[in-house]
């Protein structure tokens, strides 16, 4: 049985936690700076409690890390576990930056593809079946992907400014569900954003609402939509469109309920709350996939590279913001704007 080391004890942490039990795996032991976070979220999982991040990695119990911290801890993290010999499981993003997410992978070097980045969107089923479809070629030749990506509700204030920004902090997973269905790299980004949702936003120099496209070499077109706020539930919706067809993975209902009478026809339940019980599904099967690449000594199916270029993609959609005007991409993720 596979054992693991848990970094952070706090929202995801726990997520991860029941999913590695679900699994099969064994939670050996957790380790958060946040020490009585630590030991509930232990003693609730039959593991130890770490004293520090070093006793954690070198655990004799321990074959695989899960890193569920701050984001701006995962670098530092990641490298130490991968330098300890173990397999990595990295929540997104890599790093709250560009430059770390290159400085990460220049440290990883080869051992990059092995760091398994927990892009979770990636194995929710629906968005699976719509990235199967395209690869069968149900669709024909891909055309025009749209992302429709809105939160509930905004984060709280406080959160704004360590936040990294929408593009970094939120449209993350959208860069990386874009590049995946693509199947090509990007070369243009162009970005338009508003503060449409709370003026308090836009003071703290973030925006709350963003729409977004990039074109790949061959033409094939994505547009990206996010909002902090919906007045009806997580909206999370993929649609791609091609030659012979389109594929979409739509909003799954909190329940199949429908309530009909002389004013309502019908209208079914609401949507999944937010993404803890939107992405379950997501959450569990992630975790299934990084052990059993484990067990098959297979490179991660989504790595370091990964985590890597969604953060370029990002960066460059802030700087499209910023100069107003489309930025062009590179392969090798480099700086094309001021
Ligand atoms: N994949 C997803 O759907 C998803 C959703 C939410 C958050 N996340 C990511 O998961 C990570 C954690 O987010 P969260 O919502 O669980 O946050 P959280 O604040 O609930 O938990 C973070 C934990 O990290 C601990 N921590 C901070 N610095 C540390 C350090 N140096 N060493 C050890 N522990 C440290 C904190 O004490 C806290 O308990 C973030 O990187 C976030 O971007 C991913």
């Amino acid at each position: 049985m596979i054992g693991l080391a848990l970094l952070g004890a706090g929202r995801m942490a726990k997520v991860h936690a029941e999913a590695i039990s679900a699994a099969g795996a064994r939670l050996v032991t957790v380790f958060d700076v946040a020490e009585a976070a630590a030991a509930s979220l232990a003693s609730k999982a039959g593991a130890s409690v770490a004293r520090t991040a070093e006793e954690a990695l070198s655990h004799p119990e321990v074959t695989a890390v899960l890193i569920a911290t701050s984001s701006d801890t995962h670098v530092k993290y990641v490298i130490d576990a991968v330098q300890a010999g173990k397999a990595v499981m990295c929540e997104k993003p890599l790093a709250p930056t560009l430059w770390e997410a290159q400085q990460c992978v220049d440290a990883l070097g080869d051992r990059s593809g092995k760091v398994f980045l927990a892009f979770n969107r990636r194995f929710d089923p629906g968005h699976a079946a719509v990235k199967k479809a395209i690869e069968n070629g149900e669709i024909g030749n891909l055309e025009q992907l749209t992302i429709t990506s809105r939160d509930p509700y905004p984060p709280p204030l406080e959160y704004i400014p360590k936040s990294g920004g929408l593009f970094r902090d939120m449209m993350i997973h959208d860069f990386d569900m874009a590049r995946w269905m693509l199947g090509e790299e990007p070369i243009s980004v162009h970005s338009r954003g508003s503060c449409l949702v709370d003026p308090e936003i836009g003071k703290l120099g973030d925006i709350d609402t963003a729409c977004v496209t990039l074109v790949t070499l061959s033409g094939k077109q994505a547009l990206i939509l996010n909002s902090r706020r919906t007045a009806y539930g997580f909206d999370q919706r993929i649609e791609a469109f091609g030659s012979a067809g389109m594929a979409i993975s739509d909003n799954p209902k909190a329940t199949g309920f429908k309530r009909f009478s002389s004013t309502s026809f019908g209208a079914p339940d609401r949507f999944r709350a937010f993404f803890m019980e939107r992405y379950g599904d997501s959450y569990r099967l992630e975790i299934e996939a990084f052990l059993n690449g484990l067990a098959q000594g297979q490179s991660a199916s989504v790595n370091a590279i990964d985590g890597l270029r969604a953060v370029y993609l990002a960066e460059a959609a802030g700087a499209s913001l910023r100069l107003g005007k489309a930025i062009e991409l590179k392969p090798n993720c480099e700086i094309t704007w001021q």
